[in-house]
């Protein structure tokens, strides 16, 4: 198959969380599938360029319709880890992608629907044609009406769309006037069994727009497959998706487990395997120095949390927790930013409190190699979240050896199993895990853990062995999306 992904993020060019993870870890691996696949990403000025090779501009100029116009976008393709990108830069005086951030601005929901007319410009006037275009999250979403309303009775009419929403909270509605700015038809497509968003008769919501008009919707859970069609969970969205439910499926995301391998992993002190877990000792010794925390007692055990700060990220529990580790003996890494002033500065006193306090550090940014060195130096990862479409921390946590403690929801309530659940085969359990969204329901699985820490330290090391040793590979879940494709692909071949 030739699979084309258009996405607001990628890994690590332009990443702000698991999007970009997953673009560019399902796109590698339908590429050794044996499918051809390319990227399509906005050029943002504050790109990551380590890892991109050959990064050129195309001589062709791509010209894509806007408020009434035509604009030039530039076409510059690289290729990261193996795969075709291409970026496209509007040469559009808002300076769209020139905002030194990839997200939050004023205008977002002209920025990304100008990209998603762009990309679907670049596929059509270069000749090319896809069987599958997939896009992500409500940014990319107004391909799907987009593709079915202008390009297919154009000719660029060999694809099925496939989209995936990774989160049901970020839907893009806008005043339904604002869809007019990219072509689409604000009369035809704010009705309420198009695009109209379901509690505002005069705003469109593109994730809707994308659920009715693909040929494919998954998100990236069963488990949050089924909370989103419920009306505590759907965010809106729930009858919408109910009455499109043969076509929506949750797929559980994986992990790179070539950017996710601590035998390898040139961020790491040291490198080490499930074998020689010294190796993971080190880490933990260095980012003590590094960080300057107490390595008084070597054995205590390092709770680490790597997360957006956010409300869904439970940002009171993660508080709670950190305090609680303390009481409980423990050290703790939180590393994390908020897009939320408040919770950003209130984050900010926290570490303010702490700074010279030898068992505990906030560190309030994004910073990808400290992220690594955290998996590889704690013992235990929290991931308190309210919800949680899929969650890749705590795959990525258990591949570095580090136990997650983790609320049952979502992706979460789909990967992590708890040790003392006899109703689980004890082969699957690998972790700790909690229902109730409260302090105290937090602290009953942070204490089962530190229990379990100290006072058997040879069974938390097989279950260290164990966790290092599951399968979070993307190859599973790329074989479904695959086989979601090809039956799409096969039916429209079927009706033609
Ligand atoms: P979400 O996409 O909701 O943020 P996920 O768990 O799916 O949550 O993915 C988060 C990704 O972003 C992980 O790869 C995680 O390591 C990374 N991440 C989150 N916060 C930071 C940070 N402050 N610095 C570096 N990496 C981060
Ligand atoms: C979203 C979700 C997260 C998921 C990620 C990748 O950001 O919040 O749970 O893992 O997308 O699909």
């Amino acid at each position: 198959l030739y699979v084309v992904h258009i996405a607001a993020e990628m890994a690590p060019v332009a990443k702000v969380g698991g999007l970009g993870d997953v673009v560019t870890g399902l796109s590698k691996a339908l590429q050794k599938r044996g499918h051809h696949v390319e990227i399509i990403v906005p050029k943002y000025d504050c790109m990551q360029y380590d890892r991109m090779l050959d990064l050129r501009a195309l001589d062709a100029v791509v010209e894509s319709y806007f408020d009434g116009r035509l604009y030039k976008n530039k076409v510059w393709v690289g290729t990261i880890d193996g795969l075709p990108v291409f970026f496209i830069e509007p040469l559009h005086p808002d300076k769209f992608f020139w905002r030194g951030q990839f997200y939050g601005e004023h205008d977002d929901f002209r920025r990304f629907s100008f990209f998603s007319r762009a990309a679907l410009e670049l596929l059509f006037q270069s000749g090319k044609r896809p069987d599958i275009i997939h896009c992500h999250d409500w940014q990319t979403a107004f391909v799907a009406p987009l593709y079915w309303d202008l390009y297919a009775p154009k000719g660029l009419d060999s694809a099925r769309i496939c989209f995936t929403c990774h989160n049901f909270e970020y839907q893009g509605t806008a005043p339904a006037s604002e869809l007019a700015s990219c072509g689409l038809d604000v009369q035809e497509l704010n009705r309420p069994d198009r695009m109209q968003d379901n509690s505002a008769r005069d705003r469109v919501n593109p994730v809707k727009g994308a659920v009715v008009f693909s040929n494919i919707v998954t998100t990236v859970s069963p488990t949050y497959a089924q909370e989103v069609r419920t009306a505590e969970g759907g965010k809106g969205l729930h009858s919408t998706l109910n009455l499109h439910s043969k076509k929506f499926v949750g797929i559980l995301n994986g992990v790179d487990t070539d950017e996710w391998n601590p035998a390898t992993d040139a961020f790491l002190e040291v490198q080490y395997s499930f074998n020689d877990l010294q190796g993971k000792a080190e880490n933990k010794r260095a980012i003590r120095r590094q960080l300057g925390l107490s390595s008084a007692n070597a054995s205590k055990p390092m709770v680490g949390c790597i997360t957006r700060l956010v409300p869904q990220k439970g940002v009171h529990l993660i508080r709670h927790a950190l305090y609680r580790t303390l009481e409980l003996g423990g050290q703790f890494l939180l590393l994390g930013s908020s897009p939320v002033p408040h919770i950003q500065r209130e984050f900010e006193g926290i570490a303010k409190q702490f700074q010279n306090h030898g068992d505990i550090r906030l560190i309030l940014k994004y910073d990808e190699s400290l992220s690594h060195r955290i998996f590889a130096a704690s013992d235990m990862l929290i991931i308190p979240s309210i919800f949680e479409p899929c969650g890749l921390t705590q795959m990525i946590a258990m591949r570095y050896g580090s136990i997650p403690i983790a609320r049952k929801t979502g992706g979460l309530n789909d990967s992590v199993f708890d040790v003392d659940d006899e109703t689980i085969p004890f082969q699957f359990r690998n972790g700790y895990t909690f229902l109730n969204a409260d302090e105290q329901g937090a602290n009953g699985a942070l204490e089962r853990a530190f229990n379990h820490y100290n006072n058997d330290p040879q069974s938390w090391q097989q279950l260290v062995h164990k966790v290092m040793n599951i399968e979070f590979s993307w190859d599973p879940s790329a074989s479904q999306y695959e086989e979601l494709y090809l039956r799409s692909v096969a039916r429209a071949r079927a009706a033609r």
